[in-house]
């Protein structure tokens, strides 16, 4: 297991890119699986979810080939239809196959996710919209039994917005008999990118970025190129990299408007942003932040999955702010974390009470899971002395060469490779 050494207290300063959305390519690698044929996904990110989704889809009978950004998915040989415990267990996204499989082969046999590091994260909304489809679905031996011969299209609403939902949903409903239509669907711009492929692969999608999704069922799907979007979280926890370290750096190739609730509250935390093109810059030179509330939503609501590196940052800034997470409401396994390297939060319920100062120091502390990562490393970039962040392997699954890229930007961070941490 890897680790990270950071020497903090540095400010960063230049330009960094963002790569290709690890959570819209764990939703568009398994929607090939609804045609046959060569499907090309560029701008995916070589991230391990990322490889763990291909070894699943390969597993299922794909061909799969991930060369520079580019995967190429021939889907002709399919014939395996079931989703092991072996690659759920790794991955929670895994249980994107269900919606696909069913619905091109009428069967699909995937293991239950089960608990996470965080609290529970259910997969009820699933199951339900698939039975008003028409599918029969049996829970045997820890795995998901569905079967139908013809999925049929019906109204189907979600008692809360669920990303994992409406793509599962919205991939088995583009093959279903009829109308579909999927009330208070997932607006995050990775659904919105599942259902430009979907379309481009002939699927009839209205309503698209809206969360009231029309679907008209097809009887057949041909494969397509698409490019993946940027990846939001990278680029909102590069932009806090600047902030909390009091640089000035350039996020490009991103979308602003897809962290706009994340820029929104870097404003009001006192430094100054400017938009580009496609590229973001904040400039914190000479600024002590200012503590700000927030309270994450679905999307364009603030990201839970900014929640942790948002910590970080109040960790460091004037002043109490509170950090409330509706969406997970036991996503706290950074702060006792944070707390050793002189963070000083309170959790209350699904709430965060963060007393900021800038006295953070270095010390050795924990990943527990991909975004606590993030924030630990944040944190140690601006604490005075060395950070060791062991168990980086939870980063790995979603950040590509983060070292690399704060590297460049001034950032005194090296990747330890040993086996003990
Ligand atoms: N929910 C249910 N029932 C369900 C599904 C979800 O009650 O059947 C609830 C969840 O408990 C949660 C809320 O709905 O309170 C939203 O969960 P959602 O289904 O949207 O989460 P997800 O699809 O499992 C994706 C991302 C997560 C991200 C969440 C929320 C992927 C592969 N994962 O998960 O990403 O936190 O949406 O935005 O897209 C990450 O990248 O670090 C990560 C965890």
């Amino acid at each position: 297991m890897d680790k990270f050494i950071i020497k903090g207290g540095k400010s960063l300063f230049g330009s960094v890119k963002v790569g290709g959305a690890k959570n819209a390519s764990l939703a568009l690698i398994p929607s090939a699986l609804l045609t046959s044929g060569v499907s090309k996904l560029y701008n995916t990110p070589g991230l391990n979810d990322v490889y763990t989704m291909l070894k699943l889809v390969r597993h299922l009978g794909a061909d799969a080939q991930f060369e520079n950004d580019v995967v190429t998915i021939d889907t002709t040989g399919v014939a395996v239809l079931e989703a092991p415990y072996e690659h759920v267990k790794k991955m929670r996204a895994s249980v994107y196959v269900l919606g696909p499989l069913l619905a091109r082969y009428g069967y699909a046999k995937v293991s239950l996710p089960g608990g996470c590091a965080w609290g529970p994260r259910p997969i009820n909304l699933h199951i339900e919209g698939l039975k008003k489809l028409g599918a029969q679905i049996d829970l045997v031996d820890g795995y998901i039994v569905a079967k139908a011969k013809k999925l049929q299209g019906n109204r189907i609403n979600f008692d809360v917005p669920s990303v994992g939902a409406t793509g599962n949903l919205l991939m088995a409903a583009v093959l279903a008999q009829g109308e579909t239509i999927l009330n208070n669907a997932a607006m995050e711009p990775e659904i919105t990118n599942l259902a430009e492929l979907l379309i481009k692969m002939g699927a009839r999608i209205e309503g698209v970025g809206t969360p009231i999704l029309h679907i008209t069922g097809v009887d057949d799907l041909q494969s397509a190129n698409i490019e993946t979007i940027p990846d939001r979280i990278e680029a909102g926890t590069l932009l806090v990299a600047g902030a909390i370290t009091g640089g000035k750096v350039t996020v490009e190739s991103s979308n602003p408007l897809h962290i706009y609730s994340v820029i929104a509250k870097m404003e009001e935390s006192g430094v100054t942003i400017t938009y580009g093109d496609r590229s973001v810059t904040v400039d914190a030179t000479g600024i002590r932040p200012e503590g700000v509330n927030v309270t994450t939503g679905p999307f364009p609501g603030y990201p839970t999955d900014m929640q942790a590196q948002w910590i970080a940052y109040m960790a460091t800034a004037n002043g109490v702010s509170t950090v409330t997470d509706t969406i997970y409401r036991d996503r706290f396994t950074h702060v006792p974390e944070l707390s050793r390297l002189g963070a000083d939060i309170e959790v209350k319920d699904n709430s965060a009470v963060v007393r900021g100062n800038n006295k953070l120091s270095g010390a050795k502390v924990m990943s527990t899971d991909l975004r606590a990562s993030a924030s630990l490393i944040l944190a140690g970039l601006a604490a005075q002395g060395t950070t060791e962040v062991l168990r980086i392997y939870h980063l790995d699954r979603g950040y590509q060469n983060l070292e690399l890229k704060l590297g460049a930007l001034g950032a005194d961070i090296e990747r330890v490779p040993g086996t003990e941490y």
